[in-house]
């Protein structure tokens, strides 16, 4: 056989670690993650999460533990999410000036400035039946939740958080959300959307681990139908129209298709959620020595950057910042 003819060897550029990572397409920094975390009502609680093995539920007093954690691994993004004592019709905790967020808020902002504190919207946590608004019949009235979801994202803003990321996937939230925050002189606080949020059975443990799950049927009168691809693209286009600042695809995995997309049609950062569903599954498997946990998560969160994301939001944050230490990714 004769080989003088072939001139391209991509094998070339794969020949030790040092020319692959100069040739690397996708690199990745602790700057853009951001991990998800449970703050409860209560006092000196800190307790497993069993849906999500690994991750913890802590009151406002024992924060510090998860958060310090955090700050050690270079990580500085979190996002809040809250689980009050109290639930009711209309999510009234969602809203309180003493709600578990805004303590939280409270407490981290002071305590750690060094933080970017972001936090998720949604009443789904806060309402008695689970669902993310407020009810008329069975159904979610979205205008009558707008005025709430406006709100819950202003006491945030006034408690302290940097940015609000709106989860509920009622029509027409980003806009009162972002004229909340304008007529209270919040102008330069960013909103990241959930924009292309889908109904997913990937939820499930977060559902566990929040007691957020719906009390009767499902989510999915208002969130996406996982058939649709075209649909993406049109709730993108109404969050960039009512002024959305970040566009989030959730979740990610199964949807790397809907991150490029937009990525490719948008000129806003894109995030995508790395939700519980897949935290889970990963961590199910290792735990049963199927799969290499480090290996697995670096390349599955190296994809969701390829696909076009540059914000990736995972439970796995702390340990990915540790395997960028030890060069695994980035
Ligand atoms: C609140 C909300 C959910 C998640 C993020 N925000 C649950 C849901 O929509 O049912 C899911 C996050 C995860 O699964 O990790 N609406």
């Amino acid at each position: 056989m004769d080989f003088s003819q072939m001139l391209e060897r991509p094998r070339r550029l794969r020949g030790n670690p040092l020319i692959r990572s100069m040739v690397r397409e996708t690199r990745i920094s602790k700057s853009s993650l951001i991990y998800p975390m449970f703050v409860r009502d209560g006092q000196n609680i800190l307790e497993p999460i069993p849906s999500l093995d690994g991750q913890m539920r802590c009151s406002v007093d024992r924060l510090g533990d998860v958060l310090e954690p955090v700050l050690e691994s270079g990580v500085r993004n979190v996002m809040l999410f809250g689980i009050p004592d109290h639930k009711d019709e209309a999510g009234s905790q969602a809203y309180a000036e003493d709600g578990v967020v805004q303590r939280a808020l409270r407490f981290a902002k002071e305590r750690y400035p060094e933080l970017y504190l972001i936090t998720d919207v949604c009443m789904c946590e806060y309402t008695s039946h689970g669902h993310c608004g407020i009810l008329s019949g069975c159904e979610v009235d979205n205008d009558k939740t707008l005025p709430l979801i406006a709100k819950t994202a202003l006491s945030h803003v006034q408690a302290g958080a940097d940015m609000v990321a709106p989860s509920d996937m009622m029509d027409g939230r980003i806009l009162a959300i972002r004229q909340e925050l304008d007529k209270n002189g919040y102008v330069s606080t960013p909103i990241m959307s959930y924009a292309v949020k889908y109904s997913s059975a990937f939820y499930g443990p977060f559902r566990d681990a929040a007691g957020s799950a719906p009390s009767f049927g499902d989510r999915k009168g208002y969130q996406m139908d996982f058939h649709n691809r075209k649909e993406a693209l049109k709730e993108a286009a109404l969050d960039v129209k009512e002024g959305a600042d970040i566009l989030m695809v959730k979740p990610a995995m199964s949807y790397l298709d809907i991150v490029r997309d937009v990525a490719d049609n948008f000129n806003l950062p894109v995030a995508a959620y790395s939700v519980s569903g897949e935290y889970a599954m990963i961590k199910a498997a290792a735990r049963a020595g199927l799969i290499d946990e480090a290996a697995v998560v670096c390349e599955a969160a190296a994809g969701v950057f390829r696909a076009g994301a540059g914000i990736l939001l995972t439970y796995y944050a702390k340990e990915l910042a540790r395997w960028m230490d030890e060069g695994r990714i980035g």
